[in-house]
């Protein structure tokens, strides 16, 4: 594995493996659930967005934005807070309608999906993609589909992404993590890795946060 400059890795809980959750980290899990529907998110993941938004500061006012595994919705939710351009979330679920956001069913890695988003929305600033693939309870299988989903996530992003656009997208850290990081370390100026405070204890879940594309 790389070693990364102490940096770049924006956690203290980066590299802790996967275990199960104590009873404390249960109770803090529902908490955030709790706060979540008292604010109407329709997830407890609209919290990791607010701290990557804080922190990296990816979403500008005018910036149209592509979000790519975004059922049920509460990324979408505070994006769409965020900037006064178009958003548009895809998934492969049905994503319950949101004022103000165009939604699409589909798979995003396909060809189909990304000539509609390259008819309708004129420049692409940023590409958000929190998706995640079904678990199958194989830890190796499931490690290898997490990162080609990242890794469709980066063919979507450079083939419409505007040249200095930003892009993040979840993975997950073991095999071929580092590669992934590789690869969109090829594409964009600036790139760090960040686990949000929000994210479950225990989870290798990690997020690449890549800004200013090359083009
Ligand atoms: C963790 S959820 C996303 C939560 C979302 N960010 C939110 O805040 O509500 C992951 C989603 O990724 C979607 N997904 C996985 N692979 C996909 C693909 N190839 N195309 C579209 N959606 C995909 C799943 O259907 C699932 O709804």
């Amino acid at each position: 594995m790389i070693a990364y400059p102490i940096a770049q890795i924006a956690t203290e809980r980066f590299s802790r493996p996967e275990v199960p959750p104590t009873m404390s980290s249960r109770w803090a899990d529902d908490q955030l659930h709790r706060k979540a529907k008292k604010e109407g998110y329709r997830s407890r993941a609209a919290y990791k967005f607010h701290e990557i938004q804080r922190r990296y500061h990816l979403v500008r006012r005018d910036d149209n934005v592509i979000d790519l595994g975004a059922a049920p919705g509460s990324w979408l939710q505070v994006i769409r807070s965020l900037t006064d351009g178009m958003v548009m979330g895809i998934d492969l679920n049905y994503i319950p309608p949101l004022d103000g956001v165009r939604l699409l069913t589909g798979d995003f890695s396909s060809p189909e999906i990304t000539s509609r988003v390259h008819a309708e929305v004129p420049v692409v600033n940023v590409v958000v993609c929190d998706a995640a693939p079904k678990l199958s309870g194989n830890h190796s299988y499931d490690q290898a589909r997490a990162i080609a989903i990242g890794e469709e996530a980066l063919r979507f992003t450079d083939q419409l992404l505007k040249r200095g656009g930003n892009f993040v997208v979840k993975s997950f850290q073991g095999d071929m993590f580092d590669q992934l990081v590789g690869k969109v370390r090829e594409k964009f100026l600036a790139v760090h890795l960040f686990r949000p405070n929000s994210t479950r204890k225990g989870s290798s879940e990690i997020y690449i946060i890549a800004k200013n594309y090359r083009g």
